[in-house]
């Protein structure tokens, strides 16, 4: 399947606010209301199919000095397997280079996807407490077993590329 990677622009809003809600049922994707979408909008890459429909989406959320998060990571069912999910992930670590943003990290039960994409599973305690804000909102709150994993990008310790 061919498909473009682009920013998410306001009409792509509630078919991201639906793709996510959607997985939320059968995967550990945090729900998110329409109005986060909304307040979040400009965080998301999506993927567009040649008919012009939404087939994935993923946000790169800045967290903190030099850190950031990757969140709701979805691809349809249909379109899965054909390397939309990795794509995803490179533009937002893309983005993230160029917004000079050393680290991304991620919280998943999927590790094989995340290890293949670069990432390395890391130490809960390196990440700092405000990641766990969101927690709270979780269904799995406070029993979770996602696993913290982080890649570096192409920023080094100056902030240059
Ligand atoms: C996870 C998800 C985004 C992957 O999307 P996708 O487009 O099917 O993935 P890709 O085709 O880009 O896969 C890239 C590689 O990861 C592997 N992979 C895909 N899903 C995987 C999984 N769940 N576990 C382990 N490896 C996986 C693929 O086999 C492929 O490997 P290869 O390089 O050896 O060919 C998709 O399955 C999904 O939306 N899942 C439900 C939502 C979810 O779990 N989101 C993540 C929350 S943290």
């Amino acid at each position: 399947m061919s498909v473009a990677i682009r920013k998410a622009t306001m009409k792509d809003a509630k078919a991201l606010h639906a793709m996510i809600m959607e997985s939320t049922r059968s995967a550990m994707v945090l729900p998110r209301p329409l109005s986060k979408v909304y307040g979040h909008l400009r965080d998301f890459f999506v993927a567009e199919d040649g008919s012009g429909q939404i087939v994935g989406c993923c946000a790169l959320s800045i967290t903190w000095d030099n850190l950031a998060e990757l969140r709701s990571l979805v691809v349809v069912p249909e379109a899965r397997g054909a390397d939309i999910g990795r794509k995803l992930v490179d533009a937002c670590l893309e983005e993230a280079t160029d917004l000079g943003i050393g680290t991304v990290f991620v919280l998943t039960n999927i590790e094989g996807f995340f290890a293949k994409c670069g990432f390395r599973e890391t130490d809960k305690g390196i990440l700092p407490q405000k990641v766990w804000a969101d927690c709270i909102n979780c269904p799995q709150f406070p029993d979770c077993d996602e696993i913290p994993m982080t890649i570096e990008t192409k920023i080094d310790n100056n902030g240059e590329k």
